[in-house]
């Protein structure tokens, strides 16, 4: 396999990484299939070292990452990723809950427990369908706060799936909730339901460019003592899942091949014999998802803001992508599952939410001039909600409602996408 070096502008503040700043230079590695490329190029100031990133920030974590990365030579996107967010030094590994009002980022679950509550409308429907046994389990459950007010409002017995040791020890905390590290650990095989709320778009991911009209995968590497990314030829199953999942990307696109998501799929297929699965997180088809395709959607999130270059500080950051929902769906579709797209907005409304927001305002107006403490408890509640629902905020999530051997709970509800 051949390298070609890809020169990226760093840390600068946009809605997605600019990794497509690479315009600027590629230029040939000198040393091929080395473990360490020694090729720079391009303008000086665009390869840093990592002293020079010092002076962005102080480096917090990734030593070891970029040791690994030096010892194994030039990896996959994919493998960079799992070890800087799950990694011994990874994001999710060290550390505090990140998923929380006092982590790096805030999710619709935390935002408020309707969410959960809401969501509950939707399991209590399918158990009534499927009967007992019937088992809840949430996978990148975070700190619970989706699956602790389901199962409160169900009465029924859950699992969670979970790798950050952080989040493992918040969750064990919830009674009638069995905490498990790795889907394997899930019964071979059950009846119920599955809930994944923005873990999809945390799963390792392989990038790709498209140049010249072929894939090129960008892989990372080091460079002069820093992290880089680095061009490497596409492998077989990359190309495969681009030419079958992503449409018609312009030369100079930039896409995330998200494979992971397909294997998650395969393993929960593998298990659950008749019940649902429902997959919340930001992204979209394919087809809407191209305009971004210019710069890609990869980016990073620190202490509830945007976060530098994911290569500047692995584990120290969040690193995520929007979500290829056409990928998803064809993939469970191929695995013998209905499904239906949906804006998370329109789900919560055909799931009550609406009506319950209608009621609030109610609630609220009545307390004028009678209970002002009250008033405003209510007023707190009823402003998260209508985060939930926002349009152009978590109402713009997506959720693909996937069933199997039962219908729709929202039976004649229409998905819109
Ligand atoms: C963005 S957080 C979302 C947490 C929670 N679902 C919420 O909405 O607040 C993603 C979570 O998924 C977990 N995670 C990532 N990959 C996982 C995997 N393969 N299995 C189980 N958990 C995983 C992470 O540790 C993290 O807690």
């Amino acid at each position: 396999m051949s390298y070609l070096v890809a020169c990226v502008a760093r840390g600068i503040a946009c809605s997605t990484i600019p990794l497509s700043t690479h315009h600027h230079g590629i230029c040939t590695a000198t040393n091929i299939s080395e473990s360490v490329i020694v090729a720079r190029c391009g303008t000086p100031g665009f390869i840093t070292t990592l002293a020079q990133k010092s002076d962005a920030g102080p480096i917090t974590s990734g030593g070891m990452i970029a040791d690994v990365v030096a010892e194994e030579g030039p990896v996959p996107f994919e493998r960079f990723m799992e070890l800087a967010l799950y990694g011994e030094e990874g994001f999710f590994t060290t550390g505090k809950l990140r998923s929380d009002r006092t982590g790096d980022f805030m999710t619709s679950p935390e935002v408020s427990p309707l969410f959960g509550e809401t969501i509950s409308v939707y399991v209590r429907a399918l158990h009534e369908s499927c009967g007992d046994p019937f088992m809840v389990v949430e996978a990148g459950a975070g700190s619970g706060s989706l699956i602790k007010p389901l199962l409160a409002q169900t009465g029924l017995d859950g699992m969670a799936v979970e790798v950050s040791p952080a989040a493992r020890e918040k969750l064990g905390e919830i009674t009638g909730l069995s905490v498990l590290s790795d889907l394997t650990d899930l019964p071979s095989r059950f009846r119920g339901v599955v809930v994944a709320n923005e873990l999809l778009d945390n799963l390792p991911m392989a990038m790709a460019q498209r140049i010249d009209g072929v894939w090129r995968e960008r892989w990372v590497g080091i460079v002069d003592g820093s992290l880089e990314l680095v061009d490497a030829d596409a492998r077989s199953e990359v190309v495969d899942w681009l030419d079958r999942y992503v449409g018609e990307v312009p030369d100079g696109g930039w896409v995330e091949a998200q494979l992971e998501v397909g294997e998650w799929l395969a393993k929960i297929s593998d298990r659950l014999t008749e019940g649902a699965i429902l997959l919340i997180d930001y992204g979209d088809t394919a087809e809407n998802l191209l305009p971004r395709r210019a710069d890609g959607t990869l980016r990073t999130y620190r202490a509830h803001h945007l976060g530098p270059h994911p290569l500047d500080e692995p584990g120290a950051t969040d690193i995520t992508a929007d979500v290829n929902f056409t990928a998803a769906e064809r993939i469970a579709g191929e695995l013998g599952f209905e499904s239906a797209l949906w804006r998370q907005d329109d789900f919560l409304t055909a799931l009550g939410l609406r009506d319950r927001l209608s009621l609030m305002r109610r609630e609220e107006l009545a307390l004028a001039g009678k209970d002002e403490m009250e008033r405003m408890v209510l007023r707190t509640r009823r402003t998260e909600v209508e985060a939930l629902l926002h349009p152009r905020g978590l109402g713009d999530f997506r959720v693909l409602e996937l069933t199997r051997a039962v219908p729709s709970p929202l039976g004649d509800h229409n998905a819109i996408l």
